[in-house]
């Protein structure tokens, strides 16, 4: 069985085929990110523009990647919510009309839940074994914890009380003069870094799941300004020498990577469940993954990371998840 999936919730299209709930035959994404580069963030009217734009286009080279047509796919799902409301309207509008068009079922999913799939795709798992597990989704809009008794049974668990993780390395770069998205450039550049250079403050909530980052960030911002720097300086990447950017890269991402991994164990101690999974942009961090690998098997719990292809924003979860949520009867 082969499951359309479309995702437009924020600045990417995307189109993919999966089969069978996990077999992702294409997967393909048309980024409109350069569009909103000079303005340091995602410009919603803009994103929602260029969705219409490439919508159909993107389509047609995910049919022609699987080498399938349009006829041979049984069922379309789409993401409905989160995300922005333009953005979100192009895509929902575009699989309403086509599963309308093609005569075939819709299933609307929910993004965030799609990130918790992602991890399970193109691989093998029964459903059976993996629940109860833990879900974690690190992205530039969502930082939260679930409980999944299954993917239409799923309790939210805590959730950030400000900044998104992924915005916070957005706002840091930002701080920086680095460029967006700031989570790349932020992680090439704590390769070369000390990351026990510089001490943030313990990031503390009044519920033990909930998480906090906008304190890390203006962290950043206070120790340039500890350091002679103005706050005008900000936004202008020449100010500062490459050694204290590094240093400061490095010792911003270990303690947001902190943050998570601790809360993420909690969780399952306090579950009492021996599966964690982490999906969404931020998952793509190679010392998150580092870090959740480490500290998952010493405290033997099964760890199941979102592939990288998988982790941004991508129509093969909502595919995934939608085929999956079909086959127990759920249907737009
Ligand atoms: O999941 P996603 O594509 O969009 C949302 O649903 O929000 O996540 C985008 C976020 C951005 O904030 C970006 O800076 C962050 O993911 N990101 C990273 C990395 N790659 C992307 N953060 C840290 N390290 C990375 N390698
Ligand atoms: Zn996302």
């Amino acid at each position: 069985m082969y499951t359309l999936g479309i995702e437009t919730s924020c600045d990417d299209t995307s189109v993919a085929i999966v089969k069978n709930s996990t077999i992702v035959l294409s997967n393909v994404i048309s980024s409109s990110i350069k569009f909103h580069k000079k303005y340091g963030g995602v410009i919603p009217e803009i994103a929602s523009r260029l969705h219409l734009e490439v919508i159909s286009c993107t389509l047609e080279e995910a049919l022609k990647q699987a080498k399938i047509r349009l006829k041979d796919i049984s069922l379309i799902a789409v993401t409905k919510h989160p995300g922005l409301k333009g953005s979100l309207l192009v895509g929902t509008s575009f699989a309403r009309a086509l599963a309308f068009g093609l005569s075939l079922p819709l299933v609307e999913v929910n993004h965030l839940h799609a990130h918790i799939y992602a991890p399970f795709l193109n691989s093998l798992w029964r459903r059976n074994s993996i629940f109860p597990f833990v879900g974690m989704v690190v992205s530039g809009g969502h930082t939260s914890l679930f409980y999944l008794k299954d993917f239409n049974n799923i309790e939210c668990l805590g959730a950030t009380l400000d900044d998104a993780c992924g915005e916070a390395f957005d706002k840091v770069a930002k701080i920086l003069g680095l460029g967006y998205p700031g989570g790349p450039i932020i992680e090439k550049l704590a390769k070369n870094g000390d990351l026990k250079k510089i001490k943030f403050g313990k990031i503390k909530t009044k519920q033990p799941l909930d998480f906090s980052f906008s304190g890390i960030k203006t962290g950043v911002l206070y120790y340039l300004i500890s350091k002679g720097y103005k706050k005008s300086d900000a936004l202008s990447t020449k100010h500062y020498p490459i050694s204290l950017k590094r240093n400061l890269s490095a010792s911003f991402q270990e303690t947001a990577v902190d943050s998570l991994v601790n809360k993420a164990i909690l969780a399952c101690k306090m579950k009492g469940v021996k599966l964690l999974a982490v999906g969404g942009g931020v998952a793509a961090n190679g010392r998150l993954r580092q870090r959740f690998q480490q500290e998952t098997k010493r405290e033997g719990l099964e760890l199941k990371v979102s592939p990288l292809e998988f982790c941004t924003d991508n129509a093969g979860m909502v595919a995934g998840l939608g085929q999956y949520l079909f086959k127990r009867g759920l249907k737009a």
